[in-house]
């Protein structure tokens, strides 16, 4: 109790820093709950927060070449924040005031992108259509983090490049009030080469590559290869999953064990939904509990399992191995999900106007690219105009015979119905995965945050090739 005591008042006293609250509290309750080393091998590094307002998170973050260690032993030049890959774990709560103070010391320019974060049109770090920070430059964001979730952070300047490199991170905003749903663990996937020592392009080049979407042959939890977690037989983790490759898909499973998957892109489902497996595209996060059985000594692997977007890269999809939970003698804690896990009202779609948009192929010159109601970014880029308080429904058309992952930028939206089937779960989401050749029709609210908006495909490759378009939101 005493411990339990102390515990609490150094996680008033130490916030807003929460991880390292996080890392206290677990200490507390290690003899009881958690092997020692738990997350030792594979938990992201954590910001700290220079700021002892308990609503305000400032922290600091430097783009930068660094050597990491994707395998002990092995290191490889990467493009990092921080000098660590993924970029450091971001912490805020609901409501809190985040500033980030960013240098770049890239040899290129770059930006940062709050993937998912209702942020002000100038804090979106969309590439031109925000600040650009050139090399040695320095550039401050702030913004409020609306919603609680799981979300990302990543360049939206050469991103394709950017990220396959290196640059993403995870960023996690808490509910003032959150269930008990376990232990804790973010884990962010992603994939790259790499040879003699640096980070290497993947085997298909030039445009070619581009449509496939680069895979690496080196598949990443949190920057390490098939890392350990380890964890007492019967005990509930909550596993915070994001997607940071930039083609590859993940069709996340525990061998033997169903997932309840509790939240999406934003936070929360409405209700917990039992899945054998989630295919997670790129840019999408979800949030799994699960209640880990078997013995102490057994070894659970958690894996990537087929999935064929039709056109690819690397291994057209195949299953890998992504890490495994070491069984360790001991007691779990156990956490139980409630029925209901948060309220969504339907976004109100009586009057809303309907916007149509193509996804698909064009071609010019003898080059094929990727475009939006064929139009291509870079040359013709598609423009969107909408009024703040507008609610619009989007029908989207995949027309070309491989997937896209739409993302919208700043506004997250409530998928009605794909491939004419409403969602079994209401929640909200900011990337959907558009399976080939189907249709799709989502709703989205523009509140008032007016500016220049992107959307694209989350094959970061795809936006390369065109497939990118700008909404402007305006007062009316
Ligand atoms: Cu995560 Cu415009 O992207
Ligand atoms: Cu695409």
């Amino acid at each position: 109790m005493l411990g339990l005591l102390v515990a609490c008042s150094s996680e008033e006293a130490a916030r807003p820093d929460a991880g390292t609250v996080a890392a206290d509290a677990r200490g507390a309750q290690a003899a009881t709950s958690l092997p020692e080393a738990f997350d030792k091998e594979l938990a992201p590094t954590l910001l700290t927060d220079l700021d002892p307002a308990p609503d305000v998170v400032e922290v600091e973050l430097e783009a930068r070449v660094a050597d990491v260690e994707l395998t002990p032993g092995q290191r490889v030049s990467a493009w990092t924040y921080n000098g660590v890959l993924p970029g450091p774990l971001l912490r805020a709560r609901e409501g809190d005031l985040v500033r980030v103070h960013f240098t770049n010391r890239l040899p290129e320019a770059t930006t940062i992108h709050w993937h998912g974060l209702e942020v002000p049109a100038d804090q979106d770090g969309a590439g031109h259509h925000g600040t650009v920070i050139e090399p040695g430059a320095s550039f401050s964001y702030a913004f409020r983090v609306p919603h609680a979730g799981t979300y990302w952070y990543h360049p939206h300047v050469n991103s394709a490049s950017q990220v396959w490199h290196g640059l993403y991170g995870p960023l996690v905003v808490e509910a003032r009030s959150e269930p008990d749903l376990g232990d804790e663990v973010t884990l962010v996937l992603s994939d790259l080469n790499s040879a003699n020592g640096q980070v290497s392009p993947s085997a298909e080049q030039g445009d070619l590559g581009r449509f496939f979407g680069h895979e690496g042959s080196r598949l990443l939890v949190n920057g390490r290869e098939l890392p350990t977690l380890r964890a007492h037989p019967g005990s509930t983790l909550r596993l915070r999953v994001i997607n940071a490759a930039i083609s590859r898909f993940f069709r996340f499973a525990i061998d033997g064990h169903t997932l309840e998957r509790v939240a999406g892109d934003s936070g929360f489902s409405e209700r917990p939904q039992r899945v054998n497996d989630w295919v997670l595209a790129p840019g999408e996060r979800s949030e799994f509990v699960v209640t880990l059985a078997g013995a102490a000594g057994e070894t659970l692997h958690v894996r990537t399992l087929t999935y064929n977007r039709f056109m690819c890269g690397g291994d057209c999809g195949e299953a890998h191995d992504l890490m495994q939970i070491a069984l360790e003698a001991g007691t779990g804690r156990t956490a139980q999900v409630p029925a209901e896990l948060a309220s969504i009202v339907p976004i109100d779609i009586r009057g809303a106007a309907t916007r149509t948009l193509e996804l698909g192929e064009q071609t010019r010159d003898g080059k094929t690219y990727l475009s939006l109601n064929g139009r291509v970014h870079g040359q013709d880029t598609l423009e969107f105009d909408a009024a703040v308080g507008a609610t619009e429904v989007w029908e989207l058309k995949n027309t070309t015979e491989y997937d896209h992952p739409f993302h919208l930028h700043g506004f997250r939206f409530q998928v009605l119905e794909q491939g004419g089937r409403a969602p079994a779960i209401r929640e909200w989401t900011d990337t959907l995965d558009m399976v080939a050749k189907t249709t799709a029709r989502i709703a989205v609210r523009y509140d008032d945050r007016p500016g220049a908006w992107m959307f694209h495909c989350h094959i970061l490759d795809h936006a390369d090739l065109g497939m990118m378009g700008v909404l402007h939101v305006a007062k009316p």
